[in-house]
């Protein structure tokens, strides 16, 4: 029975142990969760071939075939994101009603790459000549190393093996060492829908550099899709560039939100904790750094105070909770030094500004409202990562643009505003891959996600998010009259 073990490597298959293993803790407790098996080298290497030799079928599967699959895992997902989402608080922190609407945004992915399995359209290309007849395939690349993130456990997961398996390859996935128990409860399911031996395969490991030097090296994968820091996504382009694999990277973001003296206050107030303080600010697309049109600065702060005091901070299990830990203690003390750089350089703390003193252990940091924020400031430059909102002022158009698009990252932006020109111009101008204007939350799986610069390469979800997965082959025949 597939989901009989849940703390294995997941090969061809079956549950299989590791010659060690590691602790995942709870980061609201520091307490120990679970053992897991942790992969070698050895493992991923045998990983690797089992989805090589799982390859053929798969890719000759119809595309409704693996749809079917898809939607089923979809349908599982669903029916018991209650206890998924458990699994997924106690391992990365966020509150219940957080996680349990991760999985069905996990899930979202699997039913919208199930579609895409049914639409994988080639092209017929008119010919030169009466007697030729050409053609565009489209055809799986093959294996996938995925590597996926610990702030969604299960959405950073189907967001890459969905539309990996729905165009016909087959993956081996290295979930993050903080949060593997998701993804295995994942694979569990999806064998349960149907998936064969072999086609997904995962590898949970408290050490990435081996298993991740074998998915660089290995001939056999053809595709390496990541989800993480910017450092790490150089490193995997820079090693894949060796056997010319193709790569998917997603990578930090610093994301701007740009309030317009015309724009709807309350609105912003409300946007701005949606985006900043989901996951406990640990997301790529959170709101990073406030610019506010310095008429409404007061106005904007006035309504947002009161809203961040409100938020109830503590262990994700518990009942009323908005805002849980931070995944560790580097977590902490990058957020720690961020604030610290800010008011020692003039930044005022209107609310919060230290570990709530409440909260004895676990990785916390209190919701946090600065003004006076200037651009030479760390929290204005670097991503945090958590749950701190600087606040800066503007004058002109011209030149928060010009704030907003300095630096390398290129992620998501945000503006709210209420004049229509002003929306376009700003939205088009904003060297961003994903812009909300008056919305704060704009990802869904239909919809193509991925950054600008240094914040990625390629995109996931929407039908772009298949195309990171298909090759196109080109095919020219010459038939008789
Ligand atoms: C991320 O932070 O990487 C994903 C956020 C999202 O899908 O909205």
């Amino acid at each position: 029975m597939a989901n009989s073990d849940g703390t294995s490597l997941w090969i061809d298959g079956a549950w299989r142990a590791a010659a060690g293993t590691f602790t995942v803790s709870n980061p609201a407790t520091g307490e120990p969760l679970a053992e897991v098996a942790d992969a070698s080298r050895t493992d991923a290497r045998a990983a690797i071939e089992s989805a090589a030799a799982a390859l053929p079928a798969w890719s000759a599967t119809p595309g409704l075939e693996r749809a079917r699959v898809l939607r089923r895992a979809e349908a599982l997902m669903l029916e018991r994101a209650t206890e998924l989402g458990r699994t997924l608080t106690l391992e990365g922190g966020k509150p219940l009603a957080e996680a349990r609407g991760e999985i069905a945004y996990a899930a979202s992915f699997f039913a919208w790459f199930a579609g895409e399995a049914e639409r994988t359209y080639g092209r017929v290309i008119p010919a030169s000549t009466a007697n030729k007849r050409l053609l565009a395939l489209r055809q799986p690349v093959g294996v996938v190393g995925a590597i996926t993130p610990w702030n969604f456990p299960a959405a950073m997961v189907t967001r890459k093996i969905g539309p990996a398996l729905a165009a016909g390859c087959t993956v081996v996935l290295k979930p993050a060492e903080q949060t593997p128990l998701t993804a295995l409860n994942i694979v569990a399911l999806m064998t349960e829908a149907g998936l064969p031996p072999g086609v997904c395969n995962v590898i949970p490991t408290h050490d990435p550099g081996p298993v991740g030097t074998e998915l660089l090296q290995h001939p056999a994968v053809r595709k390496i899709t990541f989800t993480g820091s910017t450092e790490v996504g150089k490193y995997l382009a820079r090693e894949a560039a060796a056997t010319v694999k193709r790569v998917s990277l997603e990578l930090g973001g610093h994301a701007p939100f740009i309030v317009f003296a015309d724009a709807d206050i309350d609105a912003a107030a409300q946007g701005a904790i949606v985006s900043k303080f989901r996951n406990a600010g640990q997301t790529c697309v959170c709101a990073n750094r406030f610019y506010v049109h310095a008429s409404v600065a007061d106005a904007f702060l006035e309504a947002l105070t009161p809203l961040v005091r409100a938020l109830t901070v503590g262990d994700g299990t518990l009942d009323g909770v908005q805002v849980g830990p931070l995944i560790d203690t580097a977590g902490v003390q990058k957020v720690e030094a961020h604030v610290r750089d800010a008011t020692t350089s003039g930044a005022r703390v209107l609310v919060g500004g230290s570990r709530p003193p409440h909260l004895t252990r676990g990785n916390f940091y209190a919701p946090t409202l600065l003004d006076g924020a200037t651009d030479t400031m760390r929290v204005m430059r670097e991503e945090t990562f958590g749950p701190v909102a600087p606040v800066a002022r503007f004058e002109s158009e011209a030149e928060v643009l010009r704030r907003a698009n300095a630096g390398p990252f290129g992620l998501a932006a945000y503006l709210y505003t209420n004049d229509l020109s002003r929306a376009w111009r700003v939205a088009e101008r904003l060297e961003y891959g994903i812009v909300g204007v008056n919305d704060a939350l704009p990802s869904v799986a239909q919809a193509p996600f991925g950054g600008y610069k240094e914040s990625g390469l390629g995109r996931e979800g929407g039908t772009e998010g298949m195309d990171a997965f298909l090759e196109t082959k080109y095919i020219s025949t010459v038939i008789r009259g």
